[in-house]
């Protein structure tokens, strides 16, 4: 695909955001999440980069994103990050993944399918919830599901126990250590039963960084991975970290608007002055937020920030150049650097009232990804 627009990943700069990490990390485990086509960046190209770079297996959503993975040749732990369709059991046995289970339900099924496909030792992580209320056992019940595990052998092997924190990045530690405290107590129960927990792990990005105690035999790092700090306020914590996407256009047309004259649909931003538009051959169809222009984004053209201007349209957005004598083809940066100057995807992100997670997963498949070496 041959566009002006074009998202350009450097592996180089996941693989030494891994290293960071793995140092961050003191030693244990590293698990790279993949899902989400790699937060955008392309999952067989992150992955490649965080195995070079010492990653010790891989984390998806979905089974059809650990197929993908194989299907490349990567043959490292994956794990499937939450239950899944029972149809989609086969695919799981079948490709080697990790499943994680929490209820009775998926464990039977799962136990069923290793046993269909004669698989003896299908790994199985059980999630408890300690406090996020999204996916997990009750801490109360995780021994009872653990023993249902056992119970399958050979089948189903009890390959690890884990835990998602909800406020890593957050400042006040309150709710971080009452999720510890909660996965901790669990964990003494399932020892308490004789259970081997087997790999224990807690931590995300902001939570391998910040949180020494959730760190236990391996962390699951993602949005750092990519180099982008988990929130706004963890970025002075994580500037050893280099973002691996930039998010690159040309300028596609040029015109002087007059005083007076309005932008885009609607004509909602008016021009108090004379003023030179550029045009950019991207929009929301390929994950530009529709209003960043009434929010206030900015892109880089001539090493300057320029304002958006008038909503982003579905294909092309406008920015405001000024008086400055800007040309067709002329680069355009949305996410990235270019001379001094640095548009991050978190700022994308405060500026348009969400995050930088949402920003790079949000980049359209109709964006090309190209690799840089
Ligand atoms: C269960 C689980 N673990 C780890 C991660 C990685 O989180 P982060 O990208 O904040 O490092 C995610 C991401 O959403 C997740 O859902």
């Amino acid at each position: 695909m041959n566009r002006a627009s074009v998202v350009e990943i450097d592996p180089g700069a996941i693989a030494h955001n891994v290293a960071w990490l793995k140092e961050q990390a003191e030693g244990v485990r590293v698990l790279a999440v993949v899902k989400a086509d790699g937060y955008g960046h392309g999952a067989v190209t992150a992955a490649e980069a965080a195995i070079a770079a010492g990653a010790d297996g891989l984390c998806v959503a979905l089974v059809q994103e650990g197929v993908e993975l194989r299907r490349a040749g990567i043959e490292v732990p994956v794990l499937v990050l939450s239950e899944q369709p029972v149809e989609q059991l086969g695919q799981l046995v079948a490709h080697g993944l990790i499943a994680t289970a929490y209820s009775a339900r998926f464990v039977d099924a799962l136990a069923d399918e290793a046993r269909r496909h004669d698989v003896s030792g299908q790994e199985v992580h059980l999630k408890i919830d300690t406090g996020m209320n999204r996916v997990g056992c009750r801490p109360g019940d995780a021994t009872e599901l653990a023993g249902r595990i056992l119970a399958r052998s050979p089948h189903l092997m009890l390959g690890g126990v884990f835990t998602h924190l909800a406020t890593a990045d957050d400042s006040d530690p309150t709710e971080t250590e009452r999720q510890l405290d909660r996965f901790e107590n669990a964990l003494a129960q399932l020892r308490r039963a004789g259970v081997d927990p087997g790999l224990v792990h807690a931590a995300n990005s902001a939570g391998t960084v910040c949180h020494p105690r959730a760190r236990f035999d391996m962390v699951r790092v993602g949005i750092a991975m990519y180099g982008i700090a988990p929130s706004v306020s963890m970025t002075e914590r994580c500037s050893g970290l280099r973002p691996a996407l930039t998010l690159r256009s040309k300028v596609s047309y040029v015109k002087r608007v007059a005083a007076g004259e309005g932008v885009s649909y609607g004509l909602r931003h008016r021009f108090e002055h004379p003023t030179t538009v550029a045009t950019v051959p991207i929009g929301y169809a390929d994950g530009i937020p529709r209003r960043s222009g009434s929010d206030g984004s900015s892109v880089l053209i001539g090493g300057r920030r320029r304002p958006i201007v008038g909503v982003v349209t579905m294909d092309q957005l406008m920015v405001d150049c000024g008086d400055d004598a800007v040309r067709v083809d002329d680069e355009v940066v949305l996410i990235g650097r270019q001379a001094d100057a640095e548009i991050t995807a978190n700022e994308w992100g405060a500026v348009t009232g969400t995050i930088g997670y949402e920003i790079v997963c949000g980049l359209s498949p109709r964006l090309p990804r190209r690799v840089i070496s």
